[in-house]
């Protein structure tokens, strides 16, 4: 009777075997899973200790356990890094390209209906009044050179690896990358330092005020006749000024919480402050290249506030007529009349 119960049993066997070929997969062959859903081994495969979604509803991570002091080793898994690559690797550079090359785009457009704008001659042209002194020029251009390679590399985080290893190959993009990555670290510092000067030596020509209304309202000069008045600093200028102050600090802020991993916040907080590094210092790019287009090309004189540090009367009287008359104010014995040539200085 035994026998005969074993012969059967082989028998059955060995039709289920080839009558479902591959039913059974090689791993199920070698470790078969039991009723209780538990293998030979112990483990329990289809059980919900094992179940990712399951663990995700106890805890927004999953953990193992690590000896080393090094606690943060134990994160296995982490879902919000998935929605943070997503964002890194695809919408990013669509965000980048669009901003930046949407700006150049309305800069060229502007400059094809506009054209340079020229300066207006007057029987003051050729006089020159001293508008950046040295150490106003220093900070500027030591903030802009900074801020014009921080850019570069930036931009080489988001679009290199897309763009600049094709072309090159990637022994010359790793060099590239590498030496942009030195210095996107270190002149943050002096870039910093440079938003920091800025901010003391202008905001008190940067206050908003009334006159600023009236400039907005004039469209800068584009709508009516003659120019607004302007003090030191006209309402676009102050744009600049305070886009300058509070993006520098963003970016500075955010900057240091990724300098220092770890130090203020956690990963998830590193992911967060990357995403607004990002998406800020690609915004402050198009508003630079917005400035640096108005300071060369757009408008004929203006380069020279920042270059000499003197401008041409006329071009001052012209955009910055109430500044003119507190300098002539400030820098002679007593107030000067509107028109009077401004004092050699
Ligand atoms: C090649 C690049 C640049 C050029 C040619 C340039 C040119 C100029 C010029 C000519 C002025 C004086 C305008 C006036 O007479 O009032 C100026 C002012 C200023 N620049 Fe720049 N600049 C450059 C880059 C930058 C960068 C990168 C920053 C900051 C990140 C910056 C921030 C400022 C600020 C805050 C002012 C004072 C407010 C204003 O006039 O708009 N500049 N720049």
């Amino acid at each position: 009777m035994r026998r005969a119960t074993t012969f059967l049993s082989t028998l059955l066997l060995a039709v289920m075997l080839f009558a479902v070929p591959g039913a059974l997969s090689p791993a199920q062959a070698q470790n078969p899973i039991q009723a209780d859903g538990q293998n030979p081994m112990g483990a329990r495969p289809t059980a919900d200790s094992v179940n990712e979604e399951f663990l995700f509803k106890q805890e927004s991570k999953i953990r193992g356990r690590v000896s080393i002091p090094d606690g943060k080793s134990a994160n296995l898994i982490q879902p919000q890094g998935r929605e943070y690559q997503n964002f890194r690797e695809r919408w990013l550079p669509w965000i980048g390209a669009l901003t930046i090359l949407g700006m150049l785009a309305a800069l060229g457009a502007f400059f094809l209906f506009r054209g340079r704008i020229m300066m207006e001659h007057s029987q003051e042209s050729g006089k020159k009044i001293l508008r950046f002194n040295a150490f106003e020029r220093f900070t500027h251009w030591m903030t802009a050179v900074c801020f014009i390679i921080l850019s570069l590399s930036g931009l080489n985080y988001i679009f290199g690896k897309r763009l600049l290893m094709p072309l090159i190959g990637p022994e010359a993009f790793g060099a590239i990358a590498q030496w942009a990555k030195y210095s996107h670290v270190y002149l943050a510092w002096p870039f910093m330092l440079g938003v920091a000067f800025m901010f003391v030596l202008w905001i008190r020509d940067n206050i908003p005020n009334k006159v600023d209304w009236a400039w907005i309202k004039a469209g800068g000069g584009f709508i009516g006749k003659g120019h607004p008045h302007a003090a030191r600093f006209n309402a676009g200028q102050k744009g600049v000024f305070w886009m300058v102050a509070g993006f520098g600090a963003a970016m500075g802020i955010t900057g240091l919480m990724m300098l220092f991993p770890f130090a203020l916040t956690d990963i998830n907080g590193m992911q967060v402050m990357q995403v607004i590094h990002s998406v800020i210092g690609i915004i402050f790019i198009a508003g630079i290249l917005a400035h640096i287009y108005i300071g060369t090309l757009g408008m004929e004189g203006a380069y020279d506030a920042m270059g000499s540090g003197k401008v041409d009367l006329a071009w001052a009287r012209a955009h910055h007529d109430l500044w003119v008359e507190q300098e002539q104010a400030r820098t002679a014995s007593g107030p000067q009349l509107k028109g009077h040539p401004a004092p050699a200085e």
